[in-house]
């Protein structure tokens, strides 16, 4: 016998509606198992045994599914793209196609994504009003201005006049700046001649972090993201790789 859940939840999590509606189709004699009408919401079932219709068709379950994925650069975070491989096409196995990325990371972007087949919850992430914080890794080439800490911290104005909140900008390492005298600036790296920063921002949208940094006279080379709300990547995780959320992940989701 599988798990046993109640009625409500069981149809909430299939999509049919939220926990009121479904009392209300309840009421209605719109709810049956195993071919009797169920007017009382609050049953337990077993989804795996039990045969649920709503308004006469089966619903069949199929359970929440969230897996954390290491994006590598040069897959879109889409589901179906006709020139590049999305990020759907690095799981193993054939049925997947009811899973999808929660929000986008460009396809030069490496880094956390979260992967689900529960609408409610990505909703949950998403929404512009919730203001989940995401923290991003970055080398960037370019000074950056002397303010640009407070700047950031400001709330800018991106290039197109789009405002952005206010966010949180560590620098981590700047360049070494070598006597003029010396001919080895010649032969910095272009690697040493980058700035390493992390930056923590509220929203997701479109190249924010690159076009956070073009206002700063600065370009973002290389762009990690460490950690979406409460979920940060797992350092065991290598480019490509993914894994499904740990219980404790689990419970740390809005
Ligand atoms: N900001 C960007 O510019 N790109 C990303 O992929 C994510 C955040």
């Amino acid at each position: 016998m599988g798990k046993m859940m109640r009625l409500d939840k069981f149809l909430v999590e299939m999509n049919r509606g939220s926990r009121s509606q479904i009392k209300e189709a309840a009421k209605k004699g719109r709810i049956a198992v195993n071919g009797a009408v169920e007017k009382k919401t609050e049953r337990k079932i077993d989804p795996d045994t039990d045969q649920v219709t709503f308004d006469g068709s089966l619903v069949s379950y199929r359970a929440m599914e969230y897996y954390m994925l290491y994006k590598p650069q040069g897959v879109v975070s889409a589901t179906e793209d006709r020139k590049h491989r999305t990020v759907i096409d690095l799981l193993d196995g054939e049925n997947r196609n009811d899973l999808f990325p929660v929000g986008r990371l460009d396809i030069d972007t490496e880094g956390l994504l979260l992967l689900t087949n529960d609408g409610d919850l990505a909703h949950r992430l998403l929404a512009p009003n919730k203001h989940v914080d995401k923290r991003y890794y970055a080398k960037i080439s370019g000074t950056l201005p002397l303010d640009s800490v407070r700047q950031m911290a400001e709330g800018m104005t991106l290039e197109d006049g789009t405002p952005v909140k206010p966010a949180v900008l560590e620098i981590l390492s700047v360049p070494v700046t070598l006597e003029p005298t010396t001919s080895d600036s010649d032969a910095m790296s272009d690697e040493a001649r980058l700035t390493e920063v992390i930056l923590t921002i509220q929203e997701g949208k479109f190249h924010q972090v690159k076009r956070m940094f073009e206002v700063l006279g600065c370009q973002v080379e290389y762009l990690k993201r460490l950690s979406m709300g409460p979920l940060e990547l797992d350092p065991e995780l290598e480019p490509g790789e993914y894994r499904p959320l740990t219980g404790a992940e689990l419970a740390l989701l809005p």
